[in-house]
């Protein structure tokens, strides 16, 4: 398998950090990024893999993401592998009906535009490369397919995220660039909660296989272990 750079957002605790971990294991480059260097440098620890580098990224701050931007650029020479982890705000206390839209615009900033921006940041590296596997992590709640009312800035956001997907899909295919939307199942992590039926390594693995999707692969599809599912 080609060894290649890879990056994830949100990776200092719960699914994004298993993936830095798998994505390192199977020996690429991984760049584990999290908003608070503290934290950063623990998970770093954690994991203690040398192909493991750490730097600071808060996905909603375009400051932030221009200066990552530079950064791989200059320390990597391109990106290969972007995976849109970071995610809030499993809004459950509330409904689409009687929704605080401050916290529903919010919880777009990070799930959406967040996702997008780091897109846009890295689209450019990866067309001077002609490759690139973006994997925009999602959820069943995003699903149009029998969607129920409840968690409407997640659900509404993770869908919008769903239909970036299918966009970028189209129009990267022709550079080896290939988009997929994954979601990880119900997970034990922070978001999760404890009640959840899957470690963080069995959410994590679907997301590695988007990632490391071979040239021809899938694109513009959404998958749970690496089987398609519906959008
Ligand atoms: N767990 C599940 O059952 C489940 C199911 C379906 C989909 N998902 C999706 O899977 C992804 C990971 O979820 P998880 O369960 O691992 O959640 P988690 O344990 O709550 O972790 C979320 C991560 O996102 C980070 N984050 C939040 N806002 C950020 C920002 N502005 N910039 C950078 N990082 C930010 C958090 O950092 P801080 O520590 O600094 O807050 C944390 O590292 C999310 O996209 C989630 O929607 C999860």
């Amino acid at each position: 398998m080609k060894k290649n750079v890879a990056l994830v957002t949100g990776a200092n605790r719960g699914i994004g950090l298993e993936v830095v971990r798998q994505l390192a294991v199977n020996g690429h480059q991984v760049i584990l990024t999290c908003r608070n260097f503290d934290k950063g440098q623990e998970a770093l620890k954690e994991i203690g893999l040398a192909n493991v580098h750490f730097h600071v990224l808060d996905i909603t701050d375009a400051r932030s993401v221009k200066e990552i931007g530079n950064h791989v650029e200059k320390q990597f020479g391109g990106l290969d592998m972007l995976i849109n982890n970071a995610g809030i705000n499993y809004d459950t206390w509330q409904q689409a009906s009687n929704a605080d839209l401050e916290n529903v615009k919010e919880t777009f900033e990070a799930n959406l535009f967040g996702a997008w921006r780091l897109i846009l940041t890295f689209i450019p590296l990866m067309k001077r490369n002609k490759y690139g596997r973006i994997v925009n992590v999602s959820s069943g709640a995003g699903a149009l397919e029998g969607m129920k009312g409840g968690t409407p800035g997640y659900g509404v956001s993770k869908a919008a995220l769903n239909a970036l997907t299918i966009k970028l899909a189209s129009e990267l295919m022709e550079f080896d660039i290939l988009v997929n939307s994954v979601c990880p199942g119900w997970v034990r992590t922070e978001m999760g909660g404890s009640n959840a039926p899957r470690s963080t390594a069995q959410g994590a693995e679907g997301i590695v296989w988007a990632a490391e999707l071979p040239s021809g692969g899938p694109t513009g599809k959404f998958f749970r272990d690496g089987k398609e599912i519906h959008f």
